[in-house]
């Protein structure tokens, strides 16, 4: 169903809440995505929160994406968080020991392993408010980086040259518990010793210890076996010091995300146009890759259901359980306009992707839909906004519209809440979530 904001009044009042919260989220150069719960810098938080910046300080959103080249790896990798440098974050830490790989940067901790290439999306978007001769100083000055983080997703992780990226872990998604990434762990990824917690059901006492259910109720988050199921692949990572030849060897997680290669391939559009704009030419290797990925995602529609899915990077088989994931290919904007309106078909429909409060994480009639529980069925306003984007490119105008004003309605009714109940719009997860901010004020701005 589509829906049009009614609450135009509330604009000022949500305007001024979603300062608010950034403000609140603010540590200097970069925005933590919720006080507490997420105390670090992540990266396709940054993006997004960039994305909103600039349109209140422009300079501001340039500081919140050069702080995450702080981050960036010897070899081009942009680490999914960079950690803060505090005492009482010892522990995240030296769970991750990014020192461990020699082209970890020095100076900084972070994680082993990426998140989405939003960076090329940020820029441009950032580009956008500046006056060419700043916007070519900026694209200058981001180029290198961008470039650089680009050719090692086609190094490292399109192995054998075969057009679309590969993630090795859930978190890379950004994604986290979203459904096939989970089926495919409880089948095989779960360690002998997680499966006698399950058995003994020991995980009611761990539960105790965990960080992020002090703040967010259990039913929000995913489960225990979940986390303890996500942290091993985490160690078996790190064992590996984050290599990623050993890391394939040893045959774990390996799958071509449908969203991860969604938002590269719009990344790449992004990336060619900031070097036509410098007069640069990409390095050949990376145009041809460019160039194979859109074709090589073709593999991933399923003429039968007449939806794209992720892949297992061995086996090529598709794992065929609709997501959010499902409508991105609207926001990578290279797929047919005919394609394009069989998703949208999708979107418009109640009991799948349309209900009152869209887009839900996993369609309604879904088997996994659970309407609070994290990226297993709630709206994301981050996924909104690409899903709109996607929605004007492709000239539906009236969708992205209508779209645009239920995320907007959701919020403002809520408050900036992490993710919502898409059937009524009620709130769920962290409170003063800075992304949720951040795009209102762009929604708004709009
Ligand atoms: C959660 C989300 C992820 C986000 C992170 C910080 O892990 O699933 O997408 O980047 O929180 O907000």
């Amino acid at each position: 169903m589509l829906y049009t904001f009614k609450h135009m009044q509330d604009v000022p009042d949500l305007l001024t809440e979603a300062r608010n919260v950034l403000a609140m989220n603010d540590r200097g150069s970069y925005t933590q995505p919720a006080h507490g719960l997420y105390p670090h810098q992540w990266l396709w938080d940054s993006c997004f929160i960039a994305i909103g910046l600039r349109q209140l300080d422009v300079e501001r959103a340039k500081s919140e994406i050069l702080s995450l080249l702080r981050g960036q790896w010897h070899n081009g990798m942009l680490p999914n968080i960079i950690f803060r440098d505090d005492p009482q974050y010892r522990t995240d830490r030296n769970i991750w020991r990014s020192w461990l790989n020699p082209f970890a940067p020095d100076d900084v901790t972070t994680t082993g392993i990426t998140q989405p290439p939003m960076l090329a999306e940020a820029v441009v978007k950032i580009g956008e408010k500046l006056a060419w001769p700043e916007r070519r100083a900026w694209y200058r000055t981001v180029y290198p980086a961008l470039v650089a983080y680009h050719e090692w997703l086609y190094h490292e992780r399109d192995p054998h040259h075969e057009g679309l990226v590969i993630q090795i872990h859930p978190w890379e998604t950004g994604l986290d518990n979203t459904p096939p990434w989970m089926a495919e762990m409880h089948e095989h990824m779960l360690p002998a010793w997680i499966q006698v917690i399950e058995r003994l059901k020991l995980d009611t006492v761990i539960n105790l210890f965990r960080r992020d259910t002090h703040s967010v109720p259990l039913d929000q988050r995913f489960s225990t076996i979940e986390a303890l199921a996500l942290f091993d692949i985490q160690r078996r990572l790190r064992r590996k010091a984050y290599n990623i030849n050993k890391i394939l060897d040893h045959g774990l997680f390996a799958i071509e995300d449908l969203s991860y290669n969604s938002i590269f391939i719009r990344a790449n559009q992004h990336l060619q146009h900031i070097a036509t704009s410098l007069r640069e030419d990409l390095p050949e290797d990376l145009t041809r890759s460019i160039a194979l990925t859109e074709k090589a995602f073709e593999q991933l529609w399923d003429e039968y259901s007449a939806q794209y899915y992720s892949r297992d990077f061995i086996t090529h088989r598709l794992l065929k359980i609709p997501t959010v994931a499902t409508l991105l290919p609207l926001y990578a904007g290279h797929i047919t306009q005919e394609r394009a309106a069989k998703l949208v078909k999708l979107l418009e429909n109640e009991h799948s992707f349309g209900p009152a409060f869209p887009v839900p994480s996993v369609p309604l009639n879904s088997f996994w839909f659970q309407p609070k529980l994290y990226w297993q069925g709630p709206s994301w306003v981050n996924i909104n906004w690409l899903v709109i984007d996607g929605l004007e490119r492709y000239g539906y105008k009236d969708h992205a519209a209508a779209l645009r004003d239920s995320t907007l309605e959701m919020v403002a009714k809520n408050g900036c809440y992490e993710y919502f109940d898409p059937r009524d719009g009620s709130p769920a997860g962290a409170a003063n979530f800075s992304w949720t901010a951040a795009l209102a004020i762009d929604l708004l701005r709009h």
